[in-house]
């Protein structure tokens, strides 16, 4: 199963087989998906594996995570702004210790390929080993993954900050060590407003300028407290995004975490630009940060992708984002002047914005995020009867969106029987950092 266009806008949005096969290349590519007697009927001498039962789609995108953050998931009882300075700041402290952010980057992608998730758009911290560590990881695995190292020079402890000139110079080396290495990619990555000075703005539009084909990630209106802070450090502004839009960050491959507090005329300016949103509804309700507008920004054509945020998100799980992405779209309705108006978020949306959705967002479709022949063949396998409740409850969903939205209901990491990276197995030990092995 896997998606050929946006749900809101198809008919036809999805091909599924209830028999069906996919065929992967020796290059690790998709070579063709169809009904399986006739895959494997015309291609005689390729390997089969059985299935049987099982649902093979694309793996899932997580358009926004922090990898240093794996270990305080679940960290008691603030919103973002004391909850950064109480428990974020000091374990990203951590991570001037090469050897202790990869043992942190082997959970991170260990968890991932547990929960199916085949590509991340990663914040580092600011210290550019952080980067080295989780890049040289990805590559023993083959992983595209897309990180940066945070740009951060104001408003946070002395032993997190780097001036606008360090940050300029450590990015543009790890831009060229590590951007189209391999399967990885670069994010010019500024925390956020609050935490940059205008100098070091400047600085990370001029490496956008330099290196047109990076992305740029970066956190934007997720908090009422933190969008009145914006306007203080940047009075002249016209809103947080226009702080951003004036260093020239704003245009494709641009993504932004959040926007949960956005304008209308913020809406439009993302989409005019070609800017995408990370919808991370496990950390927007975690915060207690607010109710994304996925329908505004739907109609105002911005491109959406699902995050986890991991550690301010709640799990790494796909299915459970979009288990919570339902909820908050439900709150909305209830919420709304005209609730009338308002639709429930579909399975096939959620899936979408998992898959193929996100890597639109990411510029990446004709990469991953389909079964599009030529597509690097990432792929996950899911046991829809993975638990005793799944099994009990799958007897009753009829269709294949049924089943899907049982899935995301009450699947997570159980559910997801096999990940493949370019058509190759991993596996994960269960109980060991860095217990990875290729079969
Ligand atoms: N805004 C700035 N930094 C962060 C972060 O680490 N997590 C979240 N959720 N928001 C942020
Ligand atoms: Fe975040």
């Amino acid at each position: 199963m896997h998606f050929v266009a946006d749900p809101a806008t198809s008919q036809n949005p999805y091909e599924y087989y209830e028999d069906g096969a996919l065929l992967v290349g020796s290059d690790g590519k998709v070579k063709a998906i169809g009904p399986a007697s006739t895959i494997i009927s015309s291609n005689y001498q390729a390997q089969v594996i059985d299935y049987s039962g099982r649902l093979i789609m694309p793996g899932f995108i997580d358009s926004h995570v922090h990898y240093p953050q794996t270990e305080m998931i679940g960290s008691f009882g603030q919103q973002l702004l004391e909850w950064l300075n109480t428990y974020t700041f000091p374990t990203e402290k951590q991570f001037s210790d090469k050897t202790y952010a990869k043992g942190v980057a082997k959970t991170f992608l260990n968890e991932l390929m547990r929960n199916g998730t085949t590509t991340a758009l990663v914040f580092g911290t600011v210290h550019p080993q952080s980067v080295d560590a989780l890049f040289e990881e990805a590559q023993t695995r083959n992983m595209r993954i897309i990180a940066g190292k945070v740009m951060m020079d104001r408003n946070a402890p002395s032993w997190l900050l780097d001036t606008p000139a360090t940050s300029y110079a450590d990015s543009k080396a790890l831009i060229q060590r590590w951007h189209k290495n391999g399967r990885a990619l670069y994010a010019v990555t500024p925390r956020f407003a609050p935490t940059s000075t205008a100098a070091q703005l400047t600085e990370a539009g001029r490496l956008l300028q330099e290196y047109p084909d990076v992305y740029m990630h970066t956190h934007l209106s997720e908090n009422k407290g933190e969008i009145a802070w914006v306007q203080e450090l940047f009075p002249s502004s016209n809103g947080y995004l226009d702080v951003y839009n004036s260093f020239g960050l704003s245009r494709k491959r641009s993504v932004y975490a959040h926007g949960v507090h956005l304008r209308d005329d913020e809406f439009a300016s993302l989409a005019q630009t070609q800017s995408a949103v990370a919808f991370c509804p496990t950390s927007n309700l975690f915060l207690g940060s607010g109710l994304f507008d996925l329908q505004k920004a739907e109609d105002y054509g911005v491109h959406v992708g699902l995050g986890t945020d991991v550690g301010a998100g709640t799990s790494f799980s796909a299915l459970q984002t979009m288990n919570e992405a339902y909820k908050v779209i439900q709150l909305h309705k209830a919420y709304a002047e005209d609730p009338s108006t308002r639709e429930p978020l579909t399975a096939l949306k959620a899936y979408y914005l998992a898959t193929l959705g996100a890597a639109k967002a990411l510029d990446l479709d004709n990469k991953i995020g389909s079964f599009k022949v030529g597509n690097e063949a990432d792929f996950i396998v899911v046991n829809p009867n993975a638990t005793d409740l799944l099994k009990f409850r799958m007897q009753r969903a009829t269709s294949i969106v049924d089943k899907l939205f049982v899935l995301q209901t009450l699947g997570d990491d159980r559910a997801i029987e096999k990940t493949y990276l370019m058509g190759k197995r991993q596996t994960v030990t269960t109980g060991t950092t860095g217990g990875y092995n290729y079969d």
